[in-house]
């Protein structure tokens, strides 16, 4: 007798096939079984999507878990800068423990899960001399393996080269089980320091075979040009598709004439540009009058010069960003007005910012990721019929599927919208159907 499929979806579109049709999508161990617009065999547990959109699961690619949910503790920040925000955090790690940060860390973990991400890329700040943080996202990562991916970046808050020691802890951090080595070398005293700086996170990445996740250039300052300086060391130290580049957000002011020379050179390293678009609207721009620039790093000219670009929401309820439920939609949502991307074919290629391209950088396990047979069963069914419903009403999906079990449910009957008109109840159906004839 042939085994039932563990989990048949029923009746779904899906991202990158044909929206005119519906198809059955059967997982089983973990995997996408088959794909076809009808399986006839039962599933143990069968979902009718009612024909709404199943995606790949999200990537959160750029997260600060150490300091999330810390919003007002010590206090608020009331200007609003980055730089009132660093002072916040740096009274707060002062008594910073591994059970306050996995208290945290498990709570935002369900909130992403809810909201269809399932694999978050955190920084750990590793400037903070014991190291806490670092232990505590290290621990997360295998404590909550049932209910997401996460990687560590070993994060130098403060500068690899601004105290004597930082560079011996980023070493440890990485030596301790983070999986990236970070950087910040826009934070450094002098360029001859941030160049330096750079060197040293590419040896300790040779030395521990680890990829490279830095915060390059999160400034207005045009002439903050870190970003060549990874390149060069990416090439010369053969680490090419293996760098992620964060923020670099003084791209958005560079030179015309700039640009022209350096965009092949990122290209020719293979950098991955990992915007924040949330967080550096607001953060940036912060010493212009009016006109105000819009501070976050170029996406579409990332893309058409063939340079992979993924998004952060880089940080929720914390001294940065008071804001957020860990939801990427609304991350890409942000990314899509601030950088013009909402012609009607870009609309349909938005979501990849999330789901492919993220997956492409995160390396491992890569070629597992997507929407066909064979592939691994981290699904979302979305409240959407194309990727234009669920960028219009940025819901959390309906149900996630990770490693092929069904790990969120959000359909309970109250989050169906329902008007009292003409003496009856009837519910209402946001999305907008013309969007299936694209
Ligand atoms: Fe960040």
């Amino acid at each position: 007798m042939v085994e039932p499929y563990e989990i048949i979806i029923r009746g779904a579109r899906l991202r990158g096939y044909d929206l005119s049709k519906r198809y059955d999508v059967a997982i089983s161990d973990g995997r996408i079984a088959e794909i076809k617009e009808h399986i006839p065999e039962h599933g143990e547990r069968e979902i009718d999507a009612k024909g709404r959109l199943v995606v790949p699961s999200f990537y959160n690619m750029h997260f600060h878990l150490d300091s999330v949910l810390t919003l007002g503790d010590p206090k608020f920040n009331e200007s609003g800068t980055l730089w009132e925000g660093i002072a916040i955090w740096a009274e707060y790690k002062k008594r910073i423990s591994v059970e306050d940060v996995l208290r945290r860390v498990e709570e935002f973990v369900k909130w992403s899960v809810v909201n269809g991400v399932t694999y978050i890329r955190t920084h750990a700040d590793c400037t903070e001399k014991t190291l806490t943080g670092v232990k505590a996202l290290i621990r997360a990562r295998d404590e909550f393996k049932d209910l997401i991916d996460i990687q560590v970046t070993a994060f130098p808050q403060d500068g690899i080269l601004t105290e004597p020691d930082n560079a011996e802890y980023l070493r440890k951090a990485v030596e301790m089980g983070a999986d990236n080595v970070g950087m910040i070398p826009h934070n450094e005293y002098t360029r001859e320091d941030a160049v330096e700086s750079i060197k040293i996170a590419f040896e300790i990445a040779k030395e521990f075979n680890r990829d490279v996740d830095g915060h390059v250039d999160e400034t207005d300052d045009p002439i903050s040009r870190n970003l060549e300086v990874v390149a060069k060391y990416t090439l010369k130290y053969g680490w090419v598709g293996r760098v992620t580049a964060g923020h670099v957000t003084a791209s958005h002011s560079w030179d015309p004439a700039y640009r022209y020379r350096i965009l092949p050179l990122i290209r020719k390293a293979g950098i991955t540009i990992i915007a924040n678009p949330l967080i550096n609207i607001y953060l940036q721009g912060r010493f212009d009058t009016y006109p105000k620039r819009r501070g976050m790093a170029p996406i579409k000219m990332y893309l058409e010069n063939g340079i992979n670009v993924t998004l952060g929401h880089d940080c929720v309820l914390d001294p940065w960003y008071p804001l957020g439920t860990g939801n990427m939609l609304h991350a890409l949502f942000m990314a899509i007005h601030v950088d013009q991307m909402m012609g009607w074919s870009d609309l349909f290629k938005a979501l990849d910012l999330i789901t492919v391209n993220a997956a492409k950088a995160w390396r491992k396990g890569a070629e597992q990721y997507g929407l066909a047979k064979g592939k691994r069963a981290d699904l979302l069914i979305l409240n959407a019929l194309t990727d234009v419903d669920a960028l219009r009403n940025l819901e959390p999906p309906l149900y996630v599927i990770r490693h092929g079990k069904l790990i969120a449910d959000n359909t309970a009957p109250e989050r169906q919208y329902k008007i009292y008109y003409k003496g009856k109840w009837e519910t209402i159906d946001l999305n907008f159907k013309k969007a299936l004839n694209k």
